[in-house]
């Protein structure tokens, strides 16, 4: 035992050995409490040994765990905030890396809304500020409620925690009656620095950065605690507004800072590219001296007008894009390659390094992507890092971009060891021996043992629960892989069998250990309490390969219900018909995608799992959020030959917007035909079928006012 040694006095081994006992230990305390179990430890020794585990941290930062209890603030917290439904949901931005992608931005805009690149068309520019983002809704110019982001769509109401931000205005003056403000919760480098400094010396929880620091003190049960924290606020956007801001973003931003919200500084209007390019270099060159971290900057279509004609993707706006900063970058060793089998089976190289600081973050693993990766090449053969492979034991040079998972961008080849072997990627699947084979056209090596490998029915188990899909409280990654190594569940159908497989089930869930009466209880309770459950979320579940989200998102309003999708997805045929076609019509569904869901539909094995999951559920019809009383709501519409007012993309995004599904083929499900000159075959199988045709003008009258 260490334990007794003083800190100071602990070798590098003892250390390690010792915040890995302090880990388990902890942890452990932690579950017991929360699960409401006898606590195993007083609050006086939990206190003593979390603080212990932060001095050794102190004093071996490099030896900090991934699991490491200090980032743990108890039960995960998000669980216990109720939760908001946003008026108007809260989007994410695409990102741009380069300044040809603003080019490209600006040429995507135009072409959307037909104007030329000689029209005027002028944008906001503004930091990207890194925090996290928050809506305050104002009613009668009153603070009534105050929610985070969530998946966007549903987000935690933390009211009183943003009422102790003085960057948050009580009440506001001559504000419309319906007023949702957002912006981004952030705290700045001096702030952060202080709050980390008293945290440490009072052995508490200290912070990677300060968007984490923002973000745990905004996300937190006590509003005294957030009180205590020095957060700050800059508003920027807006949800529902019983009344118009103003007819530009700028004008917009500038009346909310005339109603007391701070504002950022930097917001410049540009009236070209190249004008926007320079903001962003001027922005740049200020960062280090914001006093505030900022990723990026953000660039908006300054016409009010213009952004409601643009309109949205899934979850993202079609007139604003954020150009993200370079990405942080730094030197280390790879120690090892290991691999690990995903849910699809995909064999994923990671890269186990020397723990290096990026960008304040301490980084142990980053991704290698796939063997051509190792070996220098991208997916076409072309070379890539000079066609310089990766061996164990090299000098990488690593790179952090925002969330993402670190990557590695170089090889210092000077430094590479006389005896390093180039890497060999297996073929084997480290996880259950079966053949790993690579499909051509293929960057991925994929382990053939389906449901037989455990490392692919565990991942899709964990995918099962997570945030997006069914996420059961009670039931993380952690407990799925003791209920799958215990044989208690092979796949998703037998979470909800558990109970009454094990009738039992909570006699012997309760007798486990970190699990007692309550905490199984729970479990059940939670399990049951997601058997009714949204379209979308059960899509995600699947673990479809490039089903993601957004994507789920997309099928379940085009297709409305469980029912009406699995038809569609049974009767498809992968290339060809309607069901076919209607699945490729859907605005973000592309065609490797959709033979991704229709080949899972028709593979034996994949159904019965998946039909023995939907009749345990009772799965919610998507609701549609597009309105039901605008004159072509509902419809079946298809657009054909040249229109002349607006561009094709703009015409189908007008329509989905007024609750019409757009198609690309005409059938006996199309309700109208819109035809511009030049209409061919679609016209005349409209004719044949009696579908009712018009033409632009006919639809713009018919849409006019909606
Ligand atoms: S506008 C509809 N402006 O970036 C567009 N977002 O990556 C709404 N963010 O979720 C966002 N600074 O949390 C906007 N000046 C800014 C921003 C900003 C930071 C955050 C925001 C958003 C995320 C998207």
């Amino acid at each position: 035992m260490t334990a007794d040694i003083a800190v100071e006095k602990l070798s590098e081994a003892e250390a390690e050995r010792e915040l890995a006992r302090l880990a388990e230990v902890l942890l452990r305390a932690n579950t017991a409490y929360h699960g409401e179990d006898a606590p195993d430890i007083s609050d006086a020794d939990y206190d003593a040994l979390k603080r212990r585990n932060t001095e050794i941290e102190a004093r071996f930062p490099h030896l900090k765990r991934a699991d490491s209890p200090s980032d743990v603030v108890g039960a995960p917290v998000a669980e216990k905030f109720d939760k908001v439904r946003h008026a108007v949901r809260m989007l994410s931005l695409a990102n741009a890396f380069d300044d040809d992608d603003i080019s490209e931005f600006d040429d995507r805009v135009r072409k959307f809304l037909n104007v030329t690149a000689e029209t005027s068309l002028s944008y906001t520019a503004e930091p990207k500020i890194d925090g996290l983002s928050l809506s305050l809704r104002y009613e009668g110019g009153k603070l009534v409620q105050a929610a985070t982001r969530g998946d966007g769509e549903v987000g935690e109401n933390v009211t009183g925690n943003a009422r102790t931000i003085d960057d948050i205005p009580e009440t506001l003056t001559s504000a419309p009656d319906v007023l949702e403000v957002r912006g981004e919760v952030y705290m700045s480098h001096a702030d952060f620095e202080a709050l980390n400094e008293r945290q440490a010396q009072a052995g508490e929880k200290t912070f990677a950065n300060p968007r984490n620091a923002a973000a745990g003190s905004l996300r937190q049960l006590d509003s005294a605690i957030t009180k205590s924290r020095p957060l700050r606020f800059f508003a920027y956007a807006w949800g529902e507004v019983s009344e118009p801001l103003s007819t530009t973003q700028m004008g917009a931003i500038e009346r909310l800072g005339k109603f007391g919200f701070s504002i950022n500084p930097e917001t410049k209007l540009c009236t070209d590219v190249e004008g926007m390019i320079a903001q962003y270099r001027v922005i740049e060159q200020k960062r280090a001296t914001l006093g505030y971290d900022i990723d990026g900057v953000v660039y908006k279509v300054n016409d009010l007008t213009l952004q409601g004609r643009l309109g949205f993707r899934s979850t993202t706006p079609r007139w604003a894009i954020a150009h993200k900063f370079p990405a942080e970058l730094a030197w280390t060793r790879l120690e090892a390659v290991d691999i690990q089998v995903g849910r699809t089976g995909a064999l994923s190289p990671v890269a186990r390094l020397a723990p290096v600081t990026v960008g304040g973050v301490v980084v142990s693993n980053a991704t290698l992507h796939n063997e051509d990766y190792i070996a220098g090449r991208d997916s076409k053969g072309a070379e890539i890092r000079g066609g310089k492979d990766i061996r164990v034991g090299d000098w990488v040079q690593v790179y952090r971009a925002g969330d993402v998972i670190p990557k590695i961008a170089d090889v210092d080849l000077s430094k590479r060891l006389d005896d390093a072997v180039a890497y060999e990627f297996p073929t084997i699947c480290p996880e259950c021996g079966s053949d790993a084979i690579r499909e051509e056209g293929d960057a991925v090596r994929r382990c053939t043992g389906g449901i037989i490998c455990p490392a692919q029915a565990v991942e899709k188990l964990k995918h099962f629960v997570s945030r997006g899909a069914f996420d059961i409280e009670g039931l993380g990654a952690k407990q799925v892989e003791q209920f799958y190594a215990d044989k208690w569940i092979a796949e998703p159908a037998d979470i909800f069998r558990l109970k009454e497989c094990y009738g039992s089930g909570m006699q012997q869930l309760k007798n486990r250990e970190g699990w007692g009466e309550k905490s199984a209880t729970n479990l059940f309770e939670a399990i049951d309490e997601k058997r009714e459950i949204d379209l979308h979320r059960v899509i995600f579940s699947l673990g479809i390969r490039h089903v993601g989200e957004s994507a789920s998102k997309l099928l379940a309003t085009s297709y409305g219900s469980w029912a009406a999708l699995e038809e569609a997805l049974t009767q498809a045929t992968v290339g060809e018909g309607d069901a076919w076609d209607h699945l490729l019509s859907i605005d973000g569904i592309g065609a490797v995608m959709a033979a991704s869901l229709v080949t899972t539909f028709q593979q034996e094995a994949e159904r019965a799992s998946i039909d023995r999951l939907i009749a345990e559920l009772s799965v919610k019809d998507a609701i549609s959020t597009a309105p039901t009383d605008s004159p072509v709501a509902g419809m079946t519409v298809v657009f054909t030959g040249t229109l002349e007012k607006m561009t094709r993309a703009e015409a189908k995004a007008r329509a989905e917007s007024l609750g019409a599904k757009v198609s690309g083929s005409v059938s006996g499900k199309t309700d109208l035909l819109v035809a511009g000159p030049g209409a061919g075959s679609k016209a005349k199988k409209a004719a044949d079928l009696g579908v009712k045709t018009i033409d632009e003008d006919g639809w713009l009258s018919l849409i006019e006012g909606a």
